[in-house]
C-alpha cells in the first residue's frame, strides 16, 4: 500500500514537519479519529506547508504596527495630474470610453473577479455571486455580471465591425470552486462561452493562536481561510494564470469584487482612461465625504502609493479639508483595479513574494483539550491575509479614476437582519434608483396607480423607503445607453422591466 492510500504512512510523513514546526497538537486526536475523519485531517495537512506558513506569521506578527501620527506625517493626497474623474474631465470621457471599447474590440481586454471570500457576513453557505438580493428579474450578482460582458462585447463589435472576446477569470477558493462552477454549467455560463470563462484557485491559510499554533475547528479539521483577496497574485503564478492571459493576447487586466452590485465590468472609459495615461496600475475611487466612514484611502506615502485605512490615521488627518470643502484624503478604494500584463508579470515574477501578510484578530471557533467545540466571545487567534492593493507601491505609473458612488457603487456585506449598510435591500435600491435615473435621462417618465407623473427627485422619505421599482437588463444597456427607443416620450407605471423581450410593466401584464 503506498503513501495515498495508508493513511499511517501518510501521517508519518506529516509528523516529523508537524513536530519541527511546532504543530504537533493538530495530531491530539489521531487515535480517536476513524477513516474518514483521518482522510480529511490528512487532506488539511496536505494543503498546509508549515515552515512556510510559520514564516508568514513571524513576518506578519513581527511587523510594526503603524503608529498614527506617523503616518500623518508621511501621507500625501493623489495629485491632481494622474487623477481622472467623470465629474470633472466630462469633457474627456467620450474620448476615454471610444480607447477603451477599441482595445475591447481588439480583444486586449480580459477581466478578473476575486470571488474567493467567505461572505461570513452575509452568512450564507453558499459563494456571494450566487445571491439574489431580490430584483424583479430575481438574477444573481454573477449572472449581472456575465450579462455586462456580452453587452460590452456586443458594443464593442458593433462599433468596430468585428467580434470580440473579453475573457473573464474567476478566483475562487477550495470551499467555492465546485459550487461556483457547478452554478455557471446549470446556467449555460450566462450566455457566454464556456472556454472564455476560466475559474482558479486562491490557497487557504490556518488560522492561528497569537503564539503561532494553528487552530482545530474540529477534532478532525484544521480551520482554514482564504489567504485574502492578495491571494491573487500567488495564485496567478502557482496556477499559470498569467500564461493564459498572455497567449490570449491580452494587454489590459480590469480587477473587481464580486459583490458590488453596480461594478462596471471591464468599464471602456476606466480602461480608455488609463490606457491614454499609460498607466501600468490604476485605482478606480469614489469620493469619501464623511472622515469617519470606515473606508481606505488611496493616497501617498513617503512617495509610494497604497492604501491607508481609517484606523490608521488621526482624526485630525482624517478630517482635513481642501479650500474647495472636499476632504484631502477623499479617494475612497473600492477594490476595482486596472493592470497592464507586464505589470502583473512583473508582480507574479519579482515582487509577489516580498508581500507581507496583514494580521487580523477573529474569534475563531474551536476544539478544547477534551475535544469540545468552543464558540469564542473576544478574538482568541489571528487571521493572515494580503490585500489585492499591496502591490500599488511596485507601480511606475500609478493613477486614479474617480467615479460617482450612485452610479458604481453599492457592495453587498451584511445580511438584512443586520439593519445596516450594505445590504441585499441596499444594493437592490441602488440598482433600481440608477435605472430609474437611466429612464428619466432617456426621455421616459414613471406615473403612479392614479396616473399621476412621479417627480423625478422624490422626496428623501420615498428614496429612503422604497425606490421605484425599475429594472434594465445589463443585456439591453450597459450604462444608461440605447434606451431611447424604449422609453422616450413614454409613461410607466412601475414595477417596470425592460429586458430581451422589450419593455414589461408588470402590473399592466399581472406577472
Ligand atoms: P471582503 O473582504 O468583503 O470579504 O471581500 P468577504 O469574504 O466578501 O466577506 P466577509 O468579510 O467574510 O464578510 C472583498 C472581495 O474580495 C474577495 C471577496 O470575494 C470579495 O469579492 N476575497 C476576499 C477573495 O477573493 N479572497 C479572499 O480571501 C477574501
Amino acid at each position: 500500500m503506498d503513501r495515498d492510500q495508508d493513511p499511517e504512512l501518510a501521517l508519518a510523513a506529516h509528523r516529523e514537519q508537524l513536530e519541527r514546526s511546532g504543530q504537533a497538537h493538530l495530531l491530539r486526536f489521531w487515535d480517536e479519529l476513524d477513516q474518514a475523519e483521518r482522510a480529511e485531517l490528512l487532506g488539511d495537512l496536505n494543503g498546509c506547508y508549515f515552515p512556510e506558513i510559520m514564516s508568514f506569521f513571524n513576518r506578519a506578527v513581527s511587523a510594526p504596527v503603524p503608529i498614527q501620527q506617523q503616518m500623518d506625517e508621511q501621507m500625501e493626497p493623489v495629485p491632481r495630474e494622474v487623477q481622472g474623474s467623470v465629474s470633472r474631465d466630462w469633457e474627456r470621457l467620450p474620448e476615454w470610453k471610444a480607447e477603451g471599447l477599441l482595445q475591447i474590440s481588439k480583444n486586449k481586454v480580459a477581466v478578473l473577479l476575486l470571488a474567493g471570500g467567505q461572505g461570513t457576513r452575509l452568512g450564507v453557505t453558499y459563494p456571494k455571486g450566487m445571491y439574489n438580493v431580490g430584483l424583479l428579474s430575481r438574477k444573481t450578482l454573477f449572472q449581472i455580471q456575465a450579462e455586462r460582458i456580452l453587452k460590452l462585447q456586443h458594443l464593442a463589435s458593433e462599433q468596430f465591425g468585428h467580434k470580440c472576446t473579453i475573457p473573464w477569470y474567476i478566483m475562487t477558493s477550495s470551499r467555492t470552486m465546485e459550487s461556483t462552477k457547478e452554478f455557471f454549467n446549470l446556467n449555460g455560463y450566462f450566455g457566454l462561452q464556456e472556454e472564455n470563462v476560466i475559474f482558479f484557485q486562491q490557497g487557504m491559510l490556518p488560522a492561528m493562536t497569537f503564539d503561532g499554533k494553528a487552530i482545530l475547528e474540529g477534532k478532525s479539521k484544521i480551520s482554514l481561510a482564504p489567504d485574502g483577496n492578495g491571494g491573487l497574485y500567488r495564485a496567478l503564478r502557482n496556477q499559470k494564470i498569467v500564461e493564459d492571459v498572455e497567449k490570449r493576447g491580452i494587454g489590459f487586466i480590469h480587477v473587481y469584487c464580486v459583490d458590488n452590485i453596480l461594478v462596471k465590468v471591464a468599464d471602456p472609459t476606466f480602461i480608455g482612461f488609463c490606457v491614454k495615461q499609460q498607466a501600468d496600475c490604476g485605482a478606480k475611487v469614489v469620493e469619501k465625504t464623511n472622515p469617519t466612514e470606515a473606508v481606505g484611502v488611496v493616497c501617498k506615502v513617503n512617495g509610494l502609493y497604497q492604501v491607508v485605512e481609517y484606523s490608521e490615521i488621526t482624526l485630525v488627518t482624517a478630517q482635513k479639508r481642501n479650500p474647495d470643502g472636499r476632504l484631502t484624503f477623499n479617494a475612497g478604494n473600492i477594490c476595482n483595479h486596472f493592470f497592464t500584463l507586464q505589470f502583473l508579470k512583473n508582480i507574479v515574477k519579482d515582487y509577489e513574494p516580498k508581500l507581507q501578510h496583514h494580521v487580523a484578530w477573529k474569534k475563531i471557533p474551536y476544539v478544547d483539550e477534551n475535544g469540545q467545540q468552543i464558540k469564542p466571545d473576544s478574538p482568541n487567534g489571528i487571521k493572515l491575509e494580503k490585500f489585492v492593493f499591496d502591490i500599488f507601491q511596485f507601480s511606475k505609473k500609478f493613477v486614479v479614476f474617480e467615479v460617482l458612488r450612485e452610479d458604481e457603487f453599492s457592495p453587498l456585506k451584511n445580511a438584512d437582519s443586520q439593519n445596516g449598510k450594505d445590504t441585499p435591500t441596499t444594493a437592490r435600491h441602488a440598482l433600481m434608483s440608477l435605472h430609474h435615473r437611466w429612464v428619466l435621462n432617456a426621455g421616459g417618465h414613471f406615473v403612479d396607480e392614479n396616473g399621476t407623473r412621479i417627480p423625478a427627485i422624490p422626496s428623501l422619505q420615498e428614496l429612503a423607503d422604497v425606490p421605484i421599482k425599475c429594472e434594465i437588463s445589463p443585456v439591453v444597456s450597459y450604462s444608461g445607453e440605447d434606451l431611447d427607443k424604449y422609453v422616450a416620450g413614454r409613461e410607466f407605471r412601475p414595477p417596470l422591466i425592460i429586458d430581451e423581450n422589450g419593455v414589461q410593466e408588470l402590473t399592466a401584464n399581472g406577472l
